[in-house]
């Protein structure tokens, strides 16, 4: 029951979770005079001390605007800062780091985008979309859409929480003209077959945007191998600090689109008769970026670089497996999203209770999950419910926690449902 370390594959060395747990120092406290079970990573993740220690670092030792001064602190910073970019850079396997924008987060990477898509886009143009998506990849989209009169179309999903694929095909014609998809869904945890969807999008044309803000805490894509026209992601959620976030997007198409918004940084010159543009990535890169931010996310893509991937999976793979084994073991409780491929996320209803009473029930326990519509509302209507109990493991949690869960779910059900 307490067995920490999860075992893996034959030949694979397992990971060693209780030695990770020492890297993040948030995990070892007590909530509610209970040991901290923290289960809303897909809300935000924690941080490790590299990641806290590179901030500090940069802080202390470095801190100065970017790309500005005439002197060494100033260097210091804009070597940190595009050192950065160039970690971000690899870990997507982009091209250039001129495809490499910083941005406040996938949502602001979206609207970036959607943005600068709208000179292509004329009236009777469709936008697809999925039902899965959260409100940052359609509400975007329906802005662009009523300003260009284009039209924001939902593939469905099936009631298992996957895409119907017949469905995303007969829905592709010569309107479609972009094409914007969540890899690995924020409730449901499926991961959706991106490349398939991305291959017949190309085959005519269409435009791809990939909303990884779930995924890159799991995998590490590869934008070049993916051949999606952008992908963008929140530093938050793959154990990176807040206020930063990534858009990659191929040159050719970062070149032809207008800046997102104005100011210092992103011009190469400004008078009142006529005001040019700085090179990618700075076009779209107004004001002081977020610099130690920046260092930060660095920072947690070494940090993820030094872990064993393939152990990582399995470790996740084996407390989704635990958890969907237990689910039985709660009268009443229901999976929401039961894809093949999917992360280790569950959302859950149990039937007599509340999403938000459980959520509150189970702080008192130490135990933290998310609860309500996640952001995103069409799904909740697909399947007729308000909202969902959601808990989402990260590779620093442990089957014992796993069981700790189940096992308040079932006094929380023996006592209140
Ligand atoms: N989008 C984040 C979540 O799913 C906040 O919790």
């Amino acid at each position: 029951m307490t067995d920490l370390s999860v075992a893996n594959t034959a030949n694979q060395p397992a990971l060693d979770v209780e030695a990770i747990r020492r890297d993040f120092p948030i995990l070892s406290q007590q909530v509610n005079g209970k040991p901290l079970v923290y289960l809303d990573n897909g809300a935000s993740a924690q941080k490790p001390v590299a990641v806290l220690d590179a901030m500090d670092r940069y802080y202390r030792e470095m801190h100065s605007n970017v790309h500005r001064g005439a002197h060494t602190l100033g260097d210091r910073a804009t070597s940190a800062f595009e050192g950065a970019r160039e970690t971000v850079r690899g870990f997507l396997n982009a091209a250039s780091t001129r495809e490499i924008i910083w941005t406040r987060g996938t949502t602001e990477a979206i609207n970036l985008v959607a943005n600068g898509l709208a000179p292509r886009l004329q009236s009777g143009d469709e936008i697809l979309v999925t039902q899965m998506e959260h409100h940052a990849n359609i509400v975007p989209w329906q802005m662009v859409a009523e300003r260009t009169g284009a039209k924001v179309i939902p593939i469905p999903v099936t009631p298992a929480g996957e895409l119907e694929l017949d469905s995303f095909h007969s829905l592709l014609n010569e309107r479609t003209k972009v094409l914007a998809v969540a890899h690995v869904s924020n409730v449901l945890g499926t991961v959706n077959p991106i490349a398939a969807l991305i291959n017949e999008a190309k085959k005519r044309g269409i435009i791809t945007l990939v909303d990884g803000a779930q995924a890159v805490p799991h995998y590490q894509p590869d934008v070049q191998a993916l051949d999606c026209d952008f992908y963008a992601f929140s530093s938050h959620k793959m154990f990176g600090p807040t206020g930063i976030g990534v858009l990659y997007g191929k040159s050719h198409l970062l070149e032809e689109m207008p800046p997102y918004q104005g100011g210092g940084e992103m011009i190469e010159r400004v008078s009142f008769e006529r005001t040019t543009w700085n090179t990618l990535p700075y076009k779209f890169e107004a004001g002081t970026p977020a610099i130690a931010e920046a260092v930060g996310l660095g920072a947690a893509i070494d940090y993820l670089g030094s872990l064993d991937r393939k152990a990582m999976e399995a470790a996740e793979s084996a407390l989704l497996i635990r958890a969907n084994d237990l689910v039985e073991s709660v009268p009443g409780m229901e999976i929401i999203g039961t894809a093949t491929d999917k992360v280790p996320v569950i959302s859950f209803k149990i039937a007599g209770l509340h999403p938000s009473d459980i959520g509150t029930l189970l702080d008192q326990q130490g135990i933290a999950i998310r609860t309500g519509h996640h952001c995103a509302m069409p799904l909740m209507d697909f399947y007729g419910v308000p909202g969902t109990a959601r808990a989402s493991f990260a590779f620093y949690n442990t089957l014992n926690e796993v069981e700790q869960l189940f096992t308040a779910l079932q006094k929380i059900q023996r006592l209140f449902a």
